[in-house]
Parts: C-alpha cells; structure tokens; sequence
C-alpha cells in the first residue's frame, strides 16, 4: 500500500471586532502605552463581543478553511478543537458545539488542552490519525476567548491577552513532497503553576469563595515563564531544523508563538533570522493562546505572502509548561 502523509492544505481566522488598545488600559489599571509597548510590543488586542463564544469565532475560522481546502463539511472526518477557553467547562467540547454550528455530523470530535502550544500539539494528533490510515480531511482548530478568564483590573496579565480563531485543514496525500516535514511536541508539567486559572476544576470547584479570591482568572509568573520561553524555545528551534539539515536563512516563514515581541525578538536572534522571515502579529492581535499560530498564518496568506510549497517553521511554547515546534509546507489543492 502507498504511503500516506498529512499536508496542511487551508488556512482560516477569525478576528472579532472589538478593539482595546493601551490607551483604553491607561484607562483601566496603573499602565503606559510605553511600558506595554516596550515590554510586550502590544499596541491593541481584539475582544469577543459578550454574546461571541469560543465556538462562534472557531465556527468562522474552519468555514473559511474548509471553504479554502476546496471541501465541504461531509468531507471532514475529524475535528480537533484547541482551547483553554472552552464555551463549558468541561462538557459538551467546543469540538462538539463547532462541529453542529458547521453541520458536520456523525464525526469524531474533541478538546485538546495544551495552552498556547494547543494548535501545534494538534497538528501532530492530525497527523498521526492521518498518517495511520484512520481520517483523511481533519479540521484542526485554535481558537480562544481569554477575555472570559482575563482579570481586567490585574495590569500584569489583563494586557497581555486577546481573543480570536485560526482553523486548517489537514489532509492525507501520497505526495511526498506536501508532507509535513517533521513535527514535535512536548511537556514539562513540573512548571504546572507557571500559568494557570485555579478555579473551576476538581482542585477549586466553583463556590462563592473562589470567585471572591478571584481563582477563576488566569494567573502568570511572568517573568520566570519569560525566561523558560526563550531558553526552551530557541533550543527546540536550533534541535528541529538541524535534525533536518535545514539552515534558519532558507525559512520563508517563521511562525512564532506571539506573545511578546521580545521573546520572538531573541529567538530570531539566536536564528540569525532576518526580519522578512519572522511572521509578527503580537502588536494587533496581542497573545491569542492557542489561536495565535493560526492567525499568524493567515495573516501572510490573506498578505498573499504564503506561496504553495513555502516552509512554515512553527514554534510555541505555553501552560503546562508545554512547547511544540514543527517543519510544514504549505500544501493548498491545486
Ligand atoms: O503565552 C504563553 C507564554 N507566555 C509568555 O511567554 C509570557 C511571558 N512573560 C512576559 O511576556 C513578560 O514577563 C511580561 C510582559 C508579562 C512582564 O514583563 P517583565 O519584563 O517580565 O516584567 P516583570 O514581570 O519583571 O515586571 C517588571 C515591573 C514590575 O514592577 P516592579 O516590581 O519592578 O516595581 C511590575 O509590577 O513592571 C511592573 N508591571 C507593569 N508596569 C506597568 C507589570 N505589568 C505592568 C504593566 N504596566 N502592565
């Protein structure tokens, strides 16, 4: 039997329409628009409307990639949902609630937890359904609502975040040369507490209590996941493409996790990475968790920036700790 790889074939995003820029957090809390931007690079962030869910803005995103992929929603057989901003904590899936608002039925769908690594990590779980023979047409989605767990009085995190949705199509193909080249995920759950929203869950159900501490809001060690970020993400860079004797100057696209410039700043550095080649989107968009890669990549294609066959070098890091990176062509239906 011929062998069967995954190739990334569609791109899709959802930006919502509300905007809040540094001056509307001058506003807010006790902040600058220069320290925002020095820190972060952030100018603005979008935000959910209050009636918008996760699963509206992903239900956007995967109609345009499907549309994109040149298939419609019977040809999916498989949609994996990446988000730590689920519609409901914890059922149905935001899987599940996208697969119905699309019209996709009787298909396997489900939530995948991994932070802001959630899309990456759900590009390996596309791949090897695909790669075992078990889908053909997988709907990979990333897509959050932080502002539903961003404490808009704490200036330390409430800047950082926005909300929105990135979706792709992954299918099989027998063309070698569509593969994904190499991919790879990975954790470090020591750092569990690094990033993390205490309350709902087995550890701090929902009570009047918990709400009144504010466990419901994410909370960040910022400054130590800064520097695990910049350590862990330039060695696995460095790691993938030596692994495939490919040099950092022949990448067209490097798709940085965006949530902060000078992480992606230092990370590029240590590259030798020009500035054509490093995809930014963190002074728009802001940190999108797991959105954030997605939308990245159809901002260079909606560009017409992101060719067939160009190489996209992903790269993200988040709550976990988890951190992913991965060689992919850009493989559109010809
Ligand atoms: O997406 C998942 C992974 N996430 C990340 O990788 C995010 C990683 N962390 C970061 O991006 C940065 O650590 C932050 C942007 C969150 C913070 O920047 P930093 O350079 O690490 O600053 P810091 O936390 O060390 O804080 C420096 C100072 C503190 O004041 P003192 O203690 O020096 O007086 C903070 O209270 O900056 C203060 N500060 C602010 N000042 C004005 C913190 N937030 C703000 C703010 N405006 N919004």
């Amino acid at each position: 039997m011929e062998k069967v790889y995954a190739a990334f074939r569609s791109i899709g995003a959802y930006v919502p329409q509300k905007i809040l820029t540094n001056a509307d957090f001058e506003k807010m809390v006790d902040t600058s628009d220069e320290w925002i931007v020095k820190r972060t690079g952030i100018k603005k962030r979008h935000i959910a409307a209050d009636d918008e869910s996760t699963s509206d803005m992903a239900a956007k995103a995967a109609k345009i990639a499907i549309e994109r992929a040149g298939l419609s929603v019977e040809d999916i057989d498989l949609v994996v949902m990446a988000t730590v901003t689920p519609d409901y904590f914890n059922m149905p899936s935001t899987a599940c609630l996208v697969s119905d608002k699309l019209g996709i039925k009787n298909v396997q769908a489900f939530d995948l937890s991994a932070a802001c690594s959630g899309f990456v990590y759900a590009l390996t779980v596309a791949k090897a359904f695909i790669e075992s023979g078990m889908k053909k047409n997988v709907l990979v989605i990333g897509a959050e609502k932080f502002s539903s767990i961003v404490d808009y009085t704490d200036r330390t995190t409430s800047i950082l975040f926005g909300d929105g949705a990135g979706a792709a199509v992954i299918s099989a193909t027998t063309n070698r040369d569509e593969a994904f080249v190499d991919i790879h995920a990975s954790a470090d759950g020591s750092y569990w507490d690094f990033l993390i929203t205490p309350s709902p869950g087995s550890v701090n159900p929902a009570s009047h209590t918990a709400i009144d501490e504010g466990l419901q809001f994410v909370k960040m060690k910022g400054n130590e996941t800064f520097k695990l970020a910049v350590k862990t993400l330039t060695k696995d860079v460095k790691e993938i493409l030596k692994n495939n004797n490919i040099e950092a100057g022949e990448i067209p696209h490097f798709v940085p996790h965006q949530a902060n410039y000078r992480i992606i700043k230092a990370v590029g550095d240590s590259l030798g990475m020009r500035e054509d080649q490093v995809v930014l989107t963190v002074h728009k968009y802001g940190n999108t968790s797991a959105a954030s890669i997605p939308m990245a990549i159809n901002d260079i294609y909606e560009e017409g920036r992101l060719q067939s066959g160009e190489l996209m070098l992903l790269d993200t890091f988040g709550g976990g700790l988890t951190w992913a990176s991965a060689l992919i062509p850009f493989a559109p239906n010809k």
